[in-house]
């Protein structure tokens, strides 16, 4: 990216036009070159001489102004980057329609730089179905669209309409600019990583669970997109939100024999499996149809439960050539050498290529931020270790899967 951008900041007609003077200062302080384009209505709301001074630059709402200088197209051919801050419900129709009755549509439609708009108005025009549609028409026209946020609006009215903070715009457009810095070594690859911890009914209102609140499924999954995969997300009761993407898919499921159910399907054309769900290793004979009654007998009440079936294990001996499968084991052990001796073992029941061990305790390993994994071969070596973020794990350990398939 440029040091010095030629940025035009399109402002339309609405209240939050008072917050473009950030998005012009914030532009003009990190050195950029920045035009200012109101629209006629915007300069209802924000000053002429205001926008003069803060961007540096003459500023004209007019088609007709400078025409020598065939200013109409000569600002959107310039520029290395259009931000409309805030895009009012008209000027978003009016640029999906591709409209220029001014001097902000003549420049957008002249222009060959990314646009980002920050759309502001009251929550029932933002979710009315032509606003919505323009929206879509918009962004797959390549155009980004940054908010709006919920909250306070105008009057007293609050919810989805409020524009975005100009540092938060700011940032969103300046990083259109920046060349993608993660390397995509896993681009082409399916993924395919459960996440979550079962549940398995007891009765129509009660199950037994665990406290797995998929952080590291689910940061596995953005690690895998943001290097280039296609990723499957068998999801299990997650905590966390996962993100919206065209490369990614999500299934929800509930109980192990429905993840595994979801895992054998997904594996059949997945080159690296992960299975990092917390997968209960034992469900009710019997699910009650109606709510388990209290006994009045000795105080106590036995469940009867049956194994469920290892789905790591059957995903590995049903492996297809060349896929990779990592599993994850949680342990409660007292040191190191015991977690390595408890991983070892474990490693070669599985029969997975890698296991990530990691220490579990009432209040280390499940929901936490961060989390230290020891990752073994097949053989139950040791061949890598991470620790931090979950996201810095997750890293870890699909570069570590990436190895094993190059060693095929
Ligand atoms: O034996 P353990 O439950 O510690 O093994 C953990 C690994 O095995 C995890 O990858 C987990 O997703 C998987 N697992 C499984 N099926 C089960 C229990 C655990 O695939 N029934």
């Amino acid at each position: 990216m440029a040091d010095r951008l030629t940025v035009v900041v399109g402002i339309s007609g609405g209240i939050a036009a008072y917050k473009a003077v950030g998005v012009v200062r914030l532009l003009v302080k990190a050195g950029h070159d920045v035009h200012v384009v109101p629209t006629p209505a915007a300069l209802q709301f924000v000053g002429l001489p205001t926008l003069e001074a803060l961007s540096r630059n003459p500023v004209t709402a007019s088609l007709y102004d400078d025409v020598a200088a065939v200013r109409h197209v000569a600002l959107g051919q310039a520029a290395d980057l259009v931000i409309v801050a805030p895009t009012t419900a008209n000027t978003l129709a009016k640029l999906a329609t591709g409209l220029a009755d001014d001097l902000l549509g003549t420049t957008i439609l002249a222009t060959k730089a990314p646009v980002v708009v920050a759309p502001a108005m009251h929550t029932e025009m933002w979710q009315n179905a032509a606003t919505q549609h323009n929206v879509e028409v918009l962004r797959s026209r390549g155009v980004t669209i940054v908010g709006p946020e919920s909250g306070q609006l105008t009057g007293a009215d609050s919810g989805p309409g409020r524009m975005s903070e100009p540092e938060d715009i700011v940032a969103a457009a300046l990083a259109i600019l920046q060349p993608p810095t993660t390397p995509q070594d896993l681009a082409g690859l399916d993924v395919v990583v459960s996440a979550g911890g079962t549940r398995e009914p007891l009765d129509p209102v009660r199950f037994l669970g665990n406290r797995s609140s998929g952080k590291q499924g689910v940061a596995l999954a953005v690690a895998a997109l943001a290097r280039g995969a296609l990723v499957t997300l068998v999801a299990a009761h997650l905590e966390v939100p996962v993100p919206v993407d065209a490369r990614l898919t999500v299934v929800d499921v509930t109980t192990a024999l429905s993840l595994s159910e979801a895992m054998t399907a997904a594996a059949n054309r997945a080159d690296i499996v992960v299975m990092a769900a917390a997968v209960a290793d034992y469900r009710p004979v019997e699910v009650s149809d109606g709510k388990i009654k209290k006994e009045t007998g000795d105080g106590t009440l036995t469940l009867r439960l049956v194994e469920n079936p290892d789905i790591l294990a059957g995903l590995t001996a049903a492996r297809r050539p060349g896929q990779v499968i990592v599993g994850f084991a949680a342990e409660t052990a007292a040191d190191r050498d015991e977690l390595v001796t408890l991983g070892r073992a474990k490693a070669q029941r599985k029969g997975a290529d890698l296991l990530a061990l990691n220490a579990v305790g009432w209040a280390q390993g499940f929901g936490t931020d961060d989390n230290t994994v020891l990752l073994l071969d097949e053989a139950g070596a040791l061949v890598a270790e991470a620790t931090g973020a979950k996201s810095a794990v997750a890293d870890a350990v699909l570069t570590a899967a990436l190895s094993v398939r190059a060693s095929r």
